[in-house]
């Protein structure tokens, strides 16, 4: 068994297999329905990955084959800066053996470089030794999640009209505007506005500031989002008195998973809540993804458990719970310490 940096930027054609094999089969542990990603959406994931990310990877070789891998992510913005993320997969018939162990010490390292004092790291209930392990490391299970799933087949379209023109008639001095792709420049700064809006969203225990976007990130988002091949589509509540957007929701197209659609953020601003925008602009969205996206025939989407008012909305467009994600929080020292750095 060999540990070895996987660096995406020099790595072979025999490399990229590899570690293609190794994340078909962690896909079929983690989303056991779905089709295995193709090598194409493994490479430009790594290749591509924003600049506002510093990354580390490292791959277990055993003869031809990656039969574990740790990665970390610490974000080099102006927030968080006491914070990095790690994930660790190995192979089923590969773990207690110490090589998640061997794992954790290589992510740790450059965490310490960058002065990174607390971990966080992120679980599955259908994939219960990440959370043994974690817990067996005395981590803090700090925010629950839950991704839900939506089956187009299921979806009720005259619900879907109901919500629509319910929320005109209470919400009478807003209209929708859709956005393919790029958002319009004219509106970054007040789309960063409302995008921060994510921050309400309940955290749990997380220990983590603020997140703060800017007409840059917003640009390098897009960017990456091109060279990766997805295709998004948003849609804007705007009041129409005064010119203001007043949320948003989104989704992300991947046409190498064709029939996968990933639903991101939804938001409004305070003062704007309580009038049915959320509700009117995903039943928006829903109905354009029936008509515009015929291939679609399921939905995925993340919420905190905790977060009522969005699962509310989810739960009665007809969203089912699919697995329960976990986020948890460990100081740097005590993980350093655990694998004697
Ligand atoms: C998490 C994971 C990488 C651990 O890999 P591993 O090679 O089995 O871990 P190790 O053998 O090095 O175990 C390290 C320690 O954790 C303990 N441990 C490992 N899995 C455990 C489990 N399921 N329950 C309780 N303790 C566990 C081991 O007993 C060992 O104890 P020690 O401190 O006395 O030596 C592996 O279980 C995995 O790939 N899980 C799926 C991916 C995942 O969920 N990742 C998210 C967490 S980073």
């Amino acid at each position: 068994m060999d540990i070895q940096r996987f660096d995406p930027h020099t790595a072979t054609d025999a490399e990229w297999d590899a570690l293609h094999r190794l994340t078909v089969a962690m896909e079929r542990e983690y989303h056991p329905d779905d089709e295995p990603p193709p090598r194409a959406d493994i490479e430009l994931a790594w290749r591509n990955q924003p600049a506002s990310l510093a990354v580390h990877h490292w791959a277990i070789w055993n003869g031809r084959d990656i039969i574990g891998r740790g990665g970390i992510w610490i974000w080099t913005e102006e927030t968080n800066q006491h914070l990095a993320y790690f994930h660790l997969y190995v192979l089923p018939a590969y773990r207690r053996q110490g090589l998640g162990r061997a794992l954790l010490a290589r992510v740790v390292e450059p965490a310490r470089q960058a002065n990174r004092v607390l971990l966080q790291s992120g679980t599955t209930n259908r994939v219960p030794d990440g959370e043994g392990f974690l817990a067996h490391l005395a981590a803090q299970p700090a925010l629950q999640s839950r991704e839900s799933q939506l089956l187009l087949a299921e979806v009720d379209r005259d619900q879907l009209t109901e919500w629509q023109r319910q929320a005109q008639a209470k919400a009478a001095g807003f209209t929708l505007e859709r956005v393919h792709g790029a958002y319009p420049e004219r509106d970054l700064p007040a789309i960063c506005r409302v995008f921060d809006a994510l921050n309400d969203a309940p955290r749990g225990d997380l220990d983590m500031e603020d997140w703060r976007h800017t007409p840059e990130k917003l640009h390098e988002w897009h960017d990456n989002n091109v060279k990766r091949g997805f295709d998004r589509w948003t849609i804007f509540a705007r009041e129409v008195a005064t010119g203001t957007l007043a949320g948003w929701t989104e989704v992300l197209y991947n046409p190498r998973r064709p029939t996968l659609l990933i639903q991101l953020g939804t938001g409004v601003l305070p003062e704007y809540r309580g009038l049915n925008l959320g509700r009117w602009m995903k039943a928006a969205m829903l109905e354009q993804v029936l008509r515009d996206l015929p291939q679609v025939t399921h939905i995925r989407t993340g919420n905190a458990v905790a977060n009522a008012p969005m699962l509310d909305i989810n739960i009665a467009l007809g969203f089912k719970p699919y697995q329960i994600e976990t986020i948890w929080q460990i100081p740097t020292d005590r993980v350093a310490e655990y694998v004697g750095a």
